[in-house]
């Protein structure tokens, strides 16, 4: 299902309110989270209507699909830090439990599988939250991840490295490599909210709408879903027949 509206503000309003909902219909919900420009007024909306209907978080647990490789919890660029300022801190009292992958684990492949089997343990996410990369990338799954992959390492593509460049001043501290939800851990998703404002997401978006279900597409997965809506803006939106 496709939501497209006018503004940025709408898009954002619309998905925090849907992730309010599903916190007020379900306190103890468990929710997975996406960073990156798309979700930062999202967040904003979201703290904003927290604040004007206070509901309990503190049986909430959420988790974050990706983080980068070798950067620490502190580090500014960390998806971590991104979730603190933007939403954690925000809060009026604290988040039940939230959990983000360990950039500097030592063992990656077995901090990788806990991820997706506390996930598995707490009930699995009932509402997940995606942006997407100009290559169609959902988590950092980028092209040609199996659709049957779990938390795992990845190589960030240069596509990627480039356009998430823009977040460090200096260029050569952009990692090679993250940690990320696998997308079968988001196909598990009870729902999946994918979002995508911006002229610079029209092309993917268009490519999406077209796409039969392949893995050089990561998004197309989303289509053997049977509850994920689309939101939209109308510069997202702008190729779509
Ligand atoms: C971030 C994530 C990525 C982003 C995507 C779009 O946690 O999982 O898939 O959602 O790269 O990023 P923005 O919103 O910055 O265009």
């Amino acid at each position: 299902m496709y939501k497209i509206f006018n503004t940025v503000e709408e898009v954002s309003a619309y998905t925090s309110q849907c992730i309010l909902k599903t916190i007020q219909e379900k306190p103890n919900a468990v929710l997975g989270l996406a960073t990156g420009s798309t979700m930062k007024p999202v967040y904003a909306h979201l703290v904003q209507k927290l604040q004007n209907n206070p509901v309990d978080v503190s049986q909430l647990t959420t988790f974050n699909l990706d983080e980068y490789l070798g950067l620490s919890g502190e580090h500014a660029q960390s998806y971590n830090y991104f979730m603190c300022e933007h939403l954690f801190n925000r809060l009026g009292s604290p988040i039940g439990r939230y959990n983000l992958p360990n950039g500097l684990a030592e063992d990656i492949e077995a901090a990788c599988q806990a991820y997706s089997d506390i996930i598995k343990q707490v009930g699995g996410l009932d509402l997940q939250l995606l942006g997407i990369g100009s290559n169609g990338h959902i988590g950092f799954n980028e092209p040609y991840t199996s659709f049957s992959s779990r938390t795992h390492l990845i190589e960030l593509t240069e596509q990627t490295r480039l356009d998430n460049s823009r977040f460090f001043t200096d260029k050569s501290q952009m990692p090679t490599h993250a940690i990320t939800l696998g997308i079968q851990d988001i196909l598990e998703a009870k729902e999946i909210l994918l979002v995508a404002t911006g002229s610079n997401k029209a092309e993917i978006m268009a490519e999406l709408y077209a796409s039969d279900v392949n893995e050089a597409l990561p998004a197309s997965v989303l289509k053997q879903h049977s509850k994920v809506t689309i939101v939209l803006d109308k510069e997202a939106a702008a190729l779509l027949p």
